[in-house]
């Protein structure tokens, strides 16, 4: 099965979709204009069920196949923007200042919106697939909401698909491997308390700066000496803030950072370690450090069935020489990891060429990738739910 035809003649359609989403771009849990245009077009698909406002702007729809009972698998596209200003030129940029699609998250919309379309008139499948639109991809905790909110339960969902655009990887060609393929991604704060003075004076005050900077090599070790080194572990401090004065030396310095990593367990050792690092170099030299740390993004895990499922749907569509099925993870974080936690199933990479980087503002999706995605969608549907 390679690219349908009726996909291939929608193609037009869907690039018109695309670049309407383009113009438009919404942010975080505000993507009410894209949601009420997703829920229109799956009204009028003739879907068996829909619900919305789900995690505020969150959408599912229930397609039922004709081919009697089973499972019901989801699949997911994420429809908020990002607060860039764009410099593509093109005709269909964004009309909102500051706003963007520079993740191609307008083309994961209108690809799944393109496969409800097909699913809904073939309906060659057993059991049911449920369409996920969600909010807040960008940080926001859309997908965690979604989670929480218990749709998966309500829709009977027994595993969940995902799919993402990348540059580099050719227009018509798939990239993904089995294990994790996005990293995990947590925040941290260090708050260094030493004792403000005057800067001409430094024995009577505790610098908390040097201090800081101290603190900033000792991280540096954490994954050089601590972890193995063919496991995956970044530490990056980002921020550091201290002082307002040439002539005096500031009572408190922050530091802050992300940790990123593939293996899940690293994360309680980067925790411990940075805490222990923090606060043991502040109290030698009597000072005091707080540690907050916060989870965002677990690490996005391909189940090794779910795998073999994406990877036999998009050689379906591409042919086995266009899929990669061993490439390398990134360590970015990806908020699907909060729905591959709680069922099994796959993310997958979708080639969008040479275009340039995601989240850079003279990104865009490449229209000729609808079609692509689109019959993945229909392919996974219907041999995942094959008679
Ligand atoms: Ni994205």
């Amino acid at each position: 099965m390679p690219v349908l035809n009726s996909v291939a003649e929608f193609r037009a359609t869907a690039a018109e979709w695309r670049r309407h989403l383009h113009q438009n771009p919404e942010l975080d849990f505000g993507v009410h204009e894209t949601a009420a245009f997703v829920v229109e077009r799956l009204r009028d698909f003739g879907v068996d069920e829909i619900e919305f406002g789900i995690a505020r702007t969150g959408v599912v729809a229930l397609i039922r196949g004709r081919l009697g009972d089973g499972p019901v698998i989801g699949l997911r596209a994420d429809m908020d923007a990002l607060p860039i200003h764009e410099a593509t030129g093109k005709a269909w940029a964004s009309r909102i200042d500051g706003r963007m699609h520079a993740c191609g998250h307008d083309g994961h919309t209108v690809m799944l919106l393109g496969a409800a379309r097909h699913l809904a008139e073939t309906r060659n499948f057993r059991g049911a697939v449920a369409l996920i639109f969600q909010p807040a991809e960008e940080g926001a905790g859309g997908g965690r909401a979604m989670v929480e909110d218990g749709f998966m339960e309500r829709f009977g969902i027994t595993e969940v698909y995902g799919m993402h655009n990348m540059p580099g990887i050719d227009v018509g060609s798939f990239g993904i491997c089995d294990g994790p393929i996005m990293a995990a991604l947590d925040e941290f704060d260090i708050l260094v308390t030493g004792k403000g003075g005057h800067a001409g004076l430094p024995h009577q005050a505790i610098d908390p700066i040097i201090i800081s900077a101290q603190i900033l090599l000792g991280l540096q070790t954490i994954v050089s000496r601590g972890t193995d080194p063919l496991q995956s572990l970044v530490i990056t401090a980002t921020k550091i803030h201290a002082g307002e004065a040439y002539n005096i030396i500031p009572t408190t310095c922050e530091i802050a950072g992300t940790v990123r990593t593939l293996i899940p367990a690293l994360r309680d050792f980067a925790e411990t370690r940075i805490e222990a690092v923090a606060q043991s170099i502040a109290e030698c030299y009597g000072a005091r450090a707080e540690l907050r740390y916060r989870r965002h993004d677990p690490v996005t895990v391909n189940s090794p069935a779910g795998t073999r499922r994406a990877l036999a749907a998009a050689a379906n569509v591409v042919g086995a020489d266009k899929v990669n099925a061993q490439v390398r993870p990134v360590m970015a974080s990806e908020d699907f990891a909060f729905m591959l936690e709680a069922r099994p199933g796959a993310f997958i990479f979708l080639g969008n060429g040479p275009s340039a980087a995601l989240h850079n503002p003279a990104y865009d999706f490449d229209d000729d990738a609808l079609p692509v995605g689109i019959s993945y969608w229909v392919s996974l549907v219907e041999t995942a739910l094959a008679e």
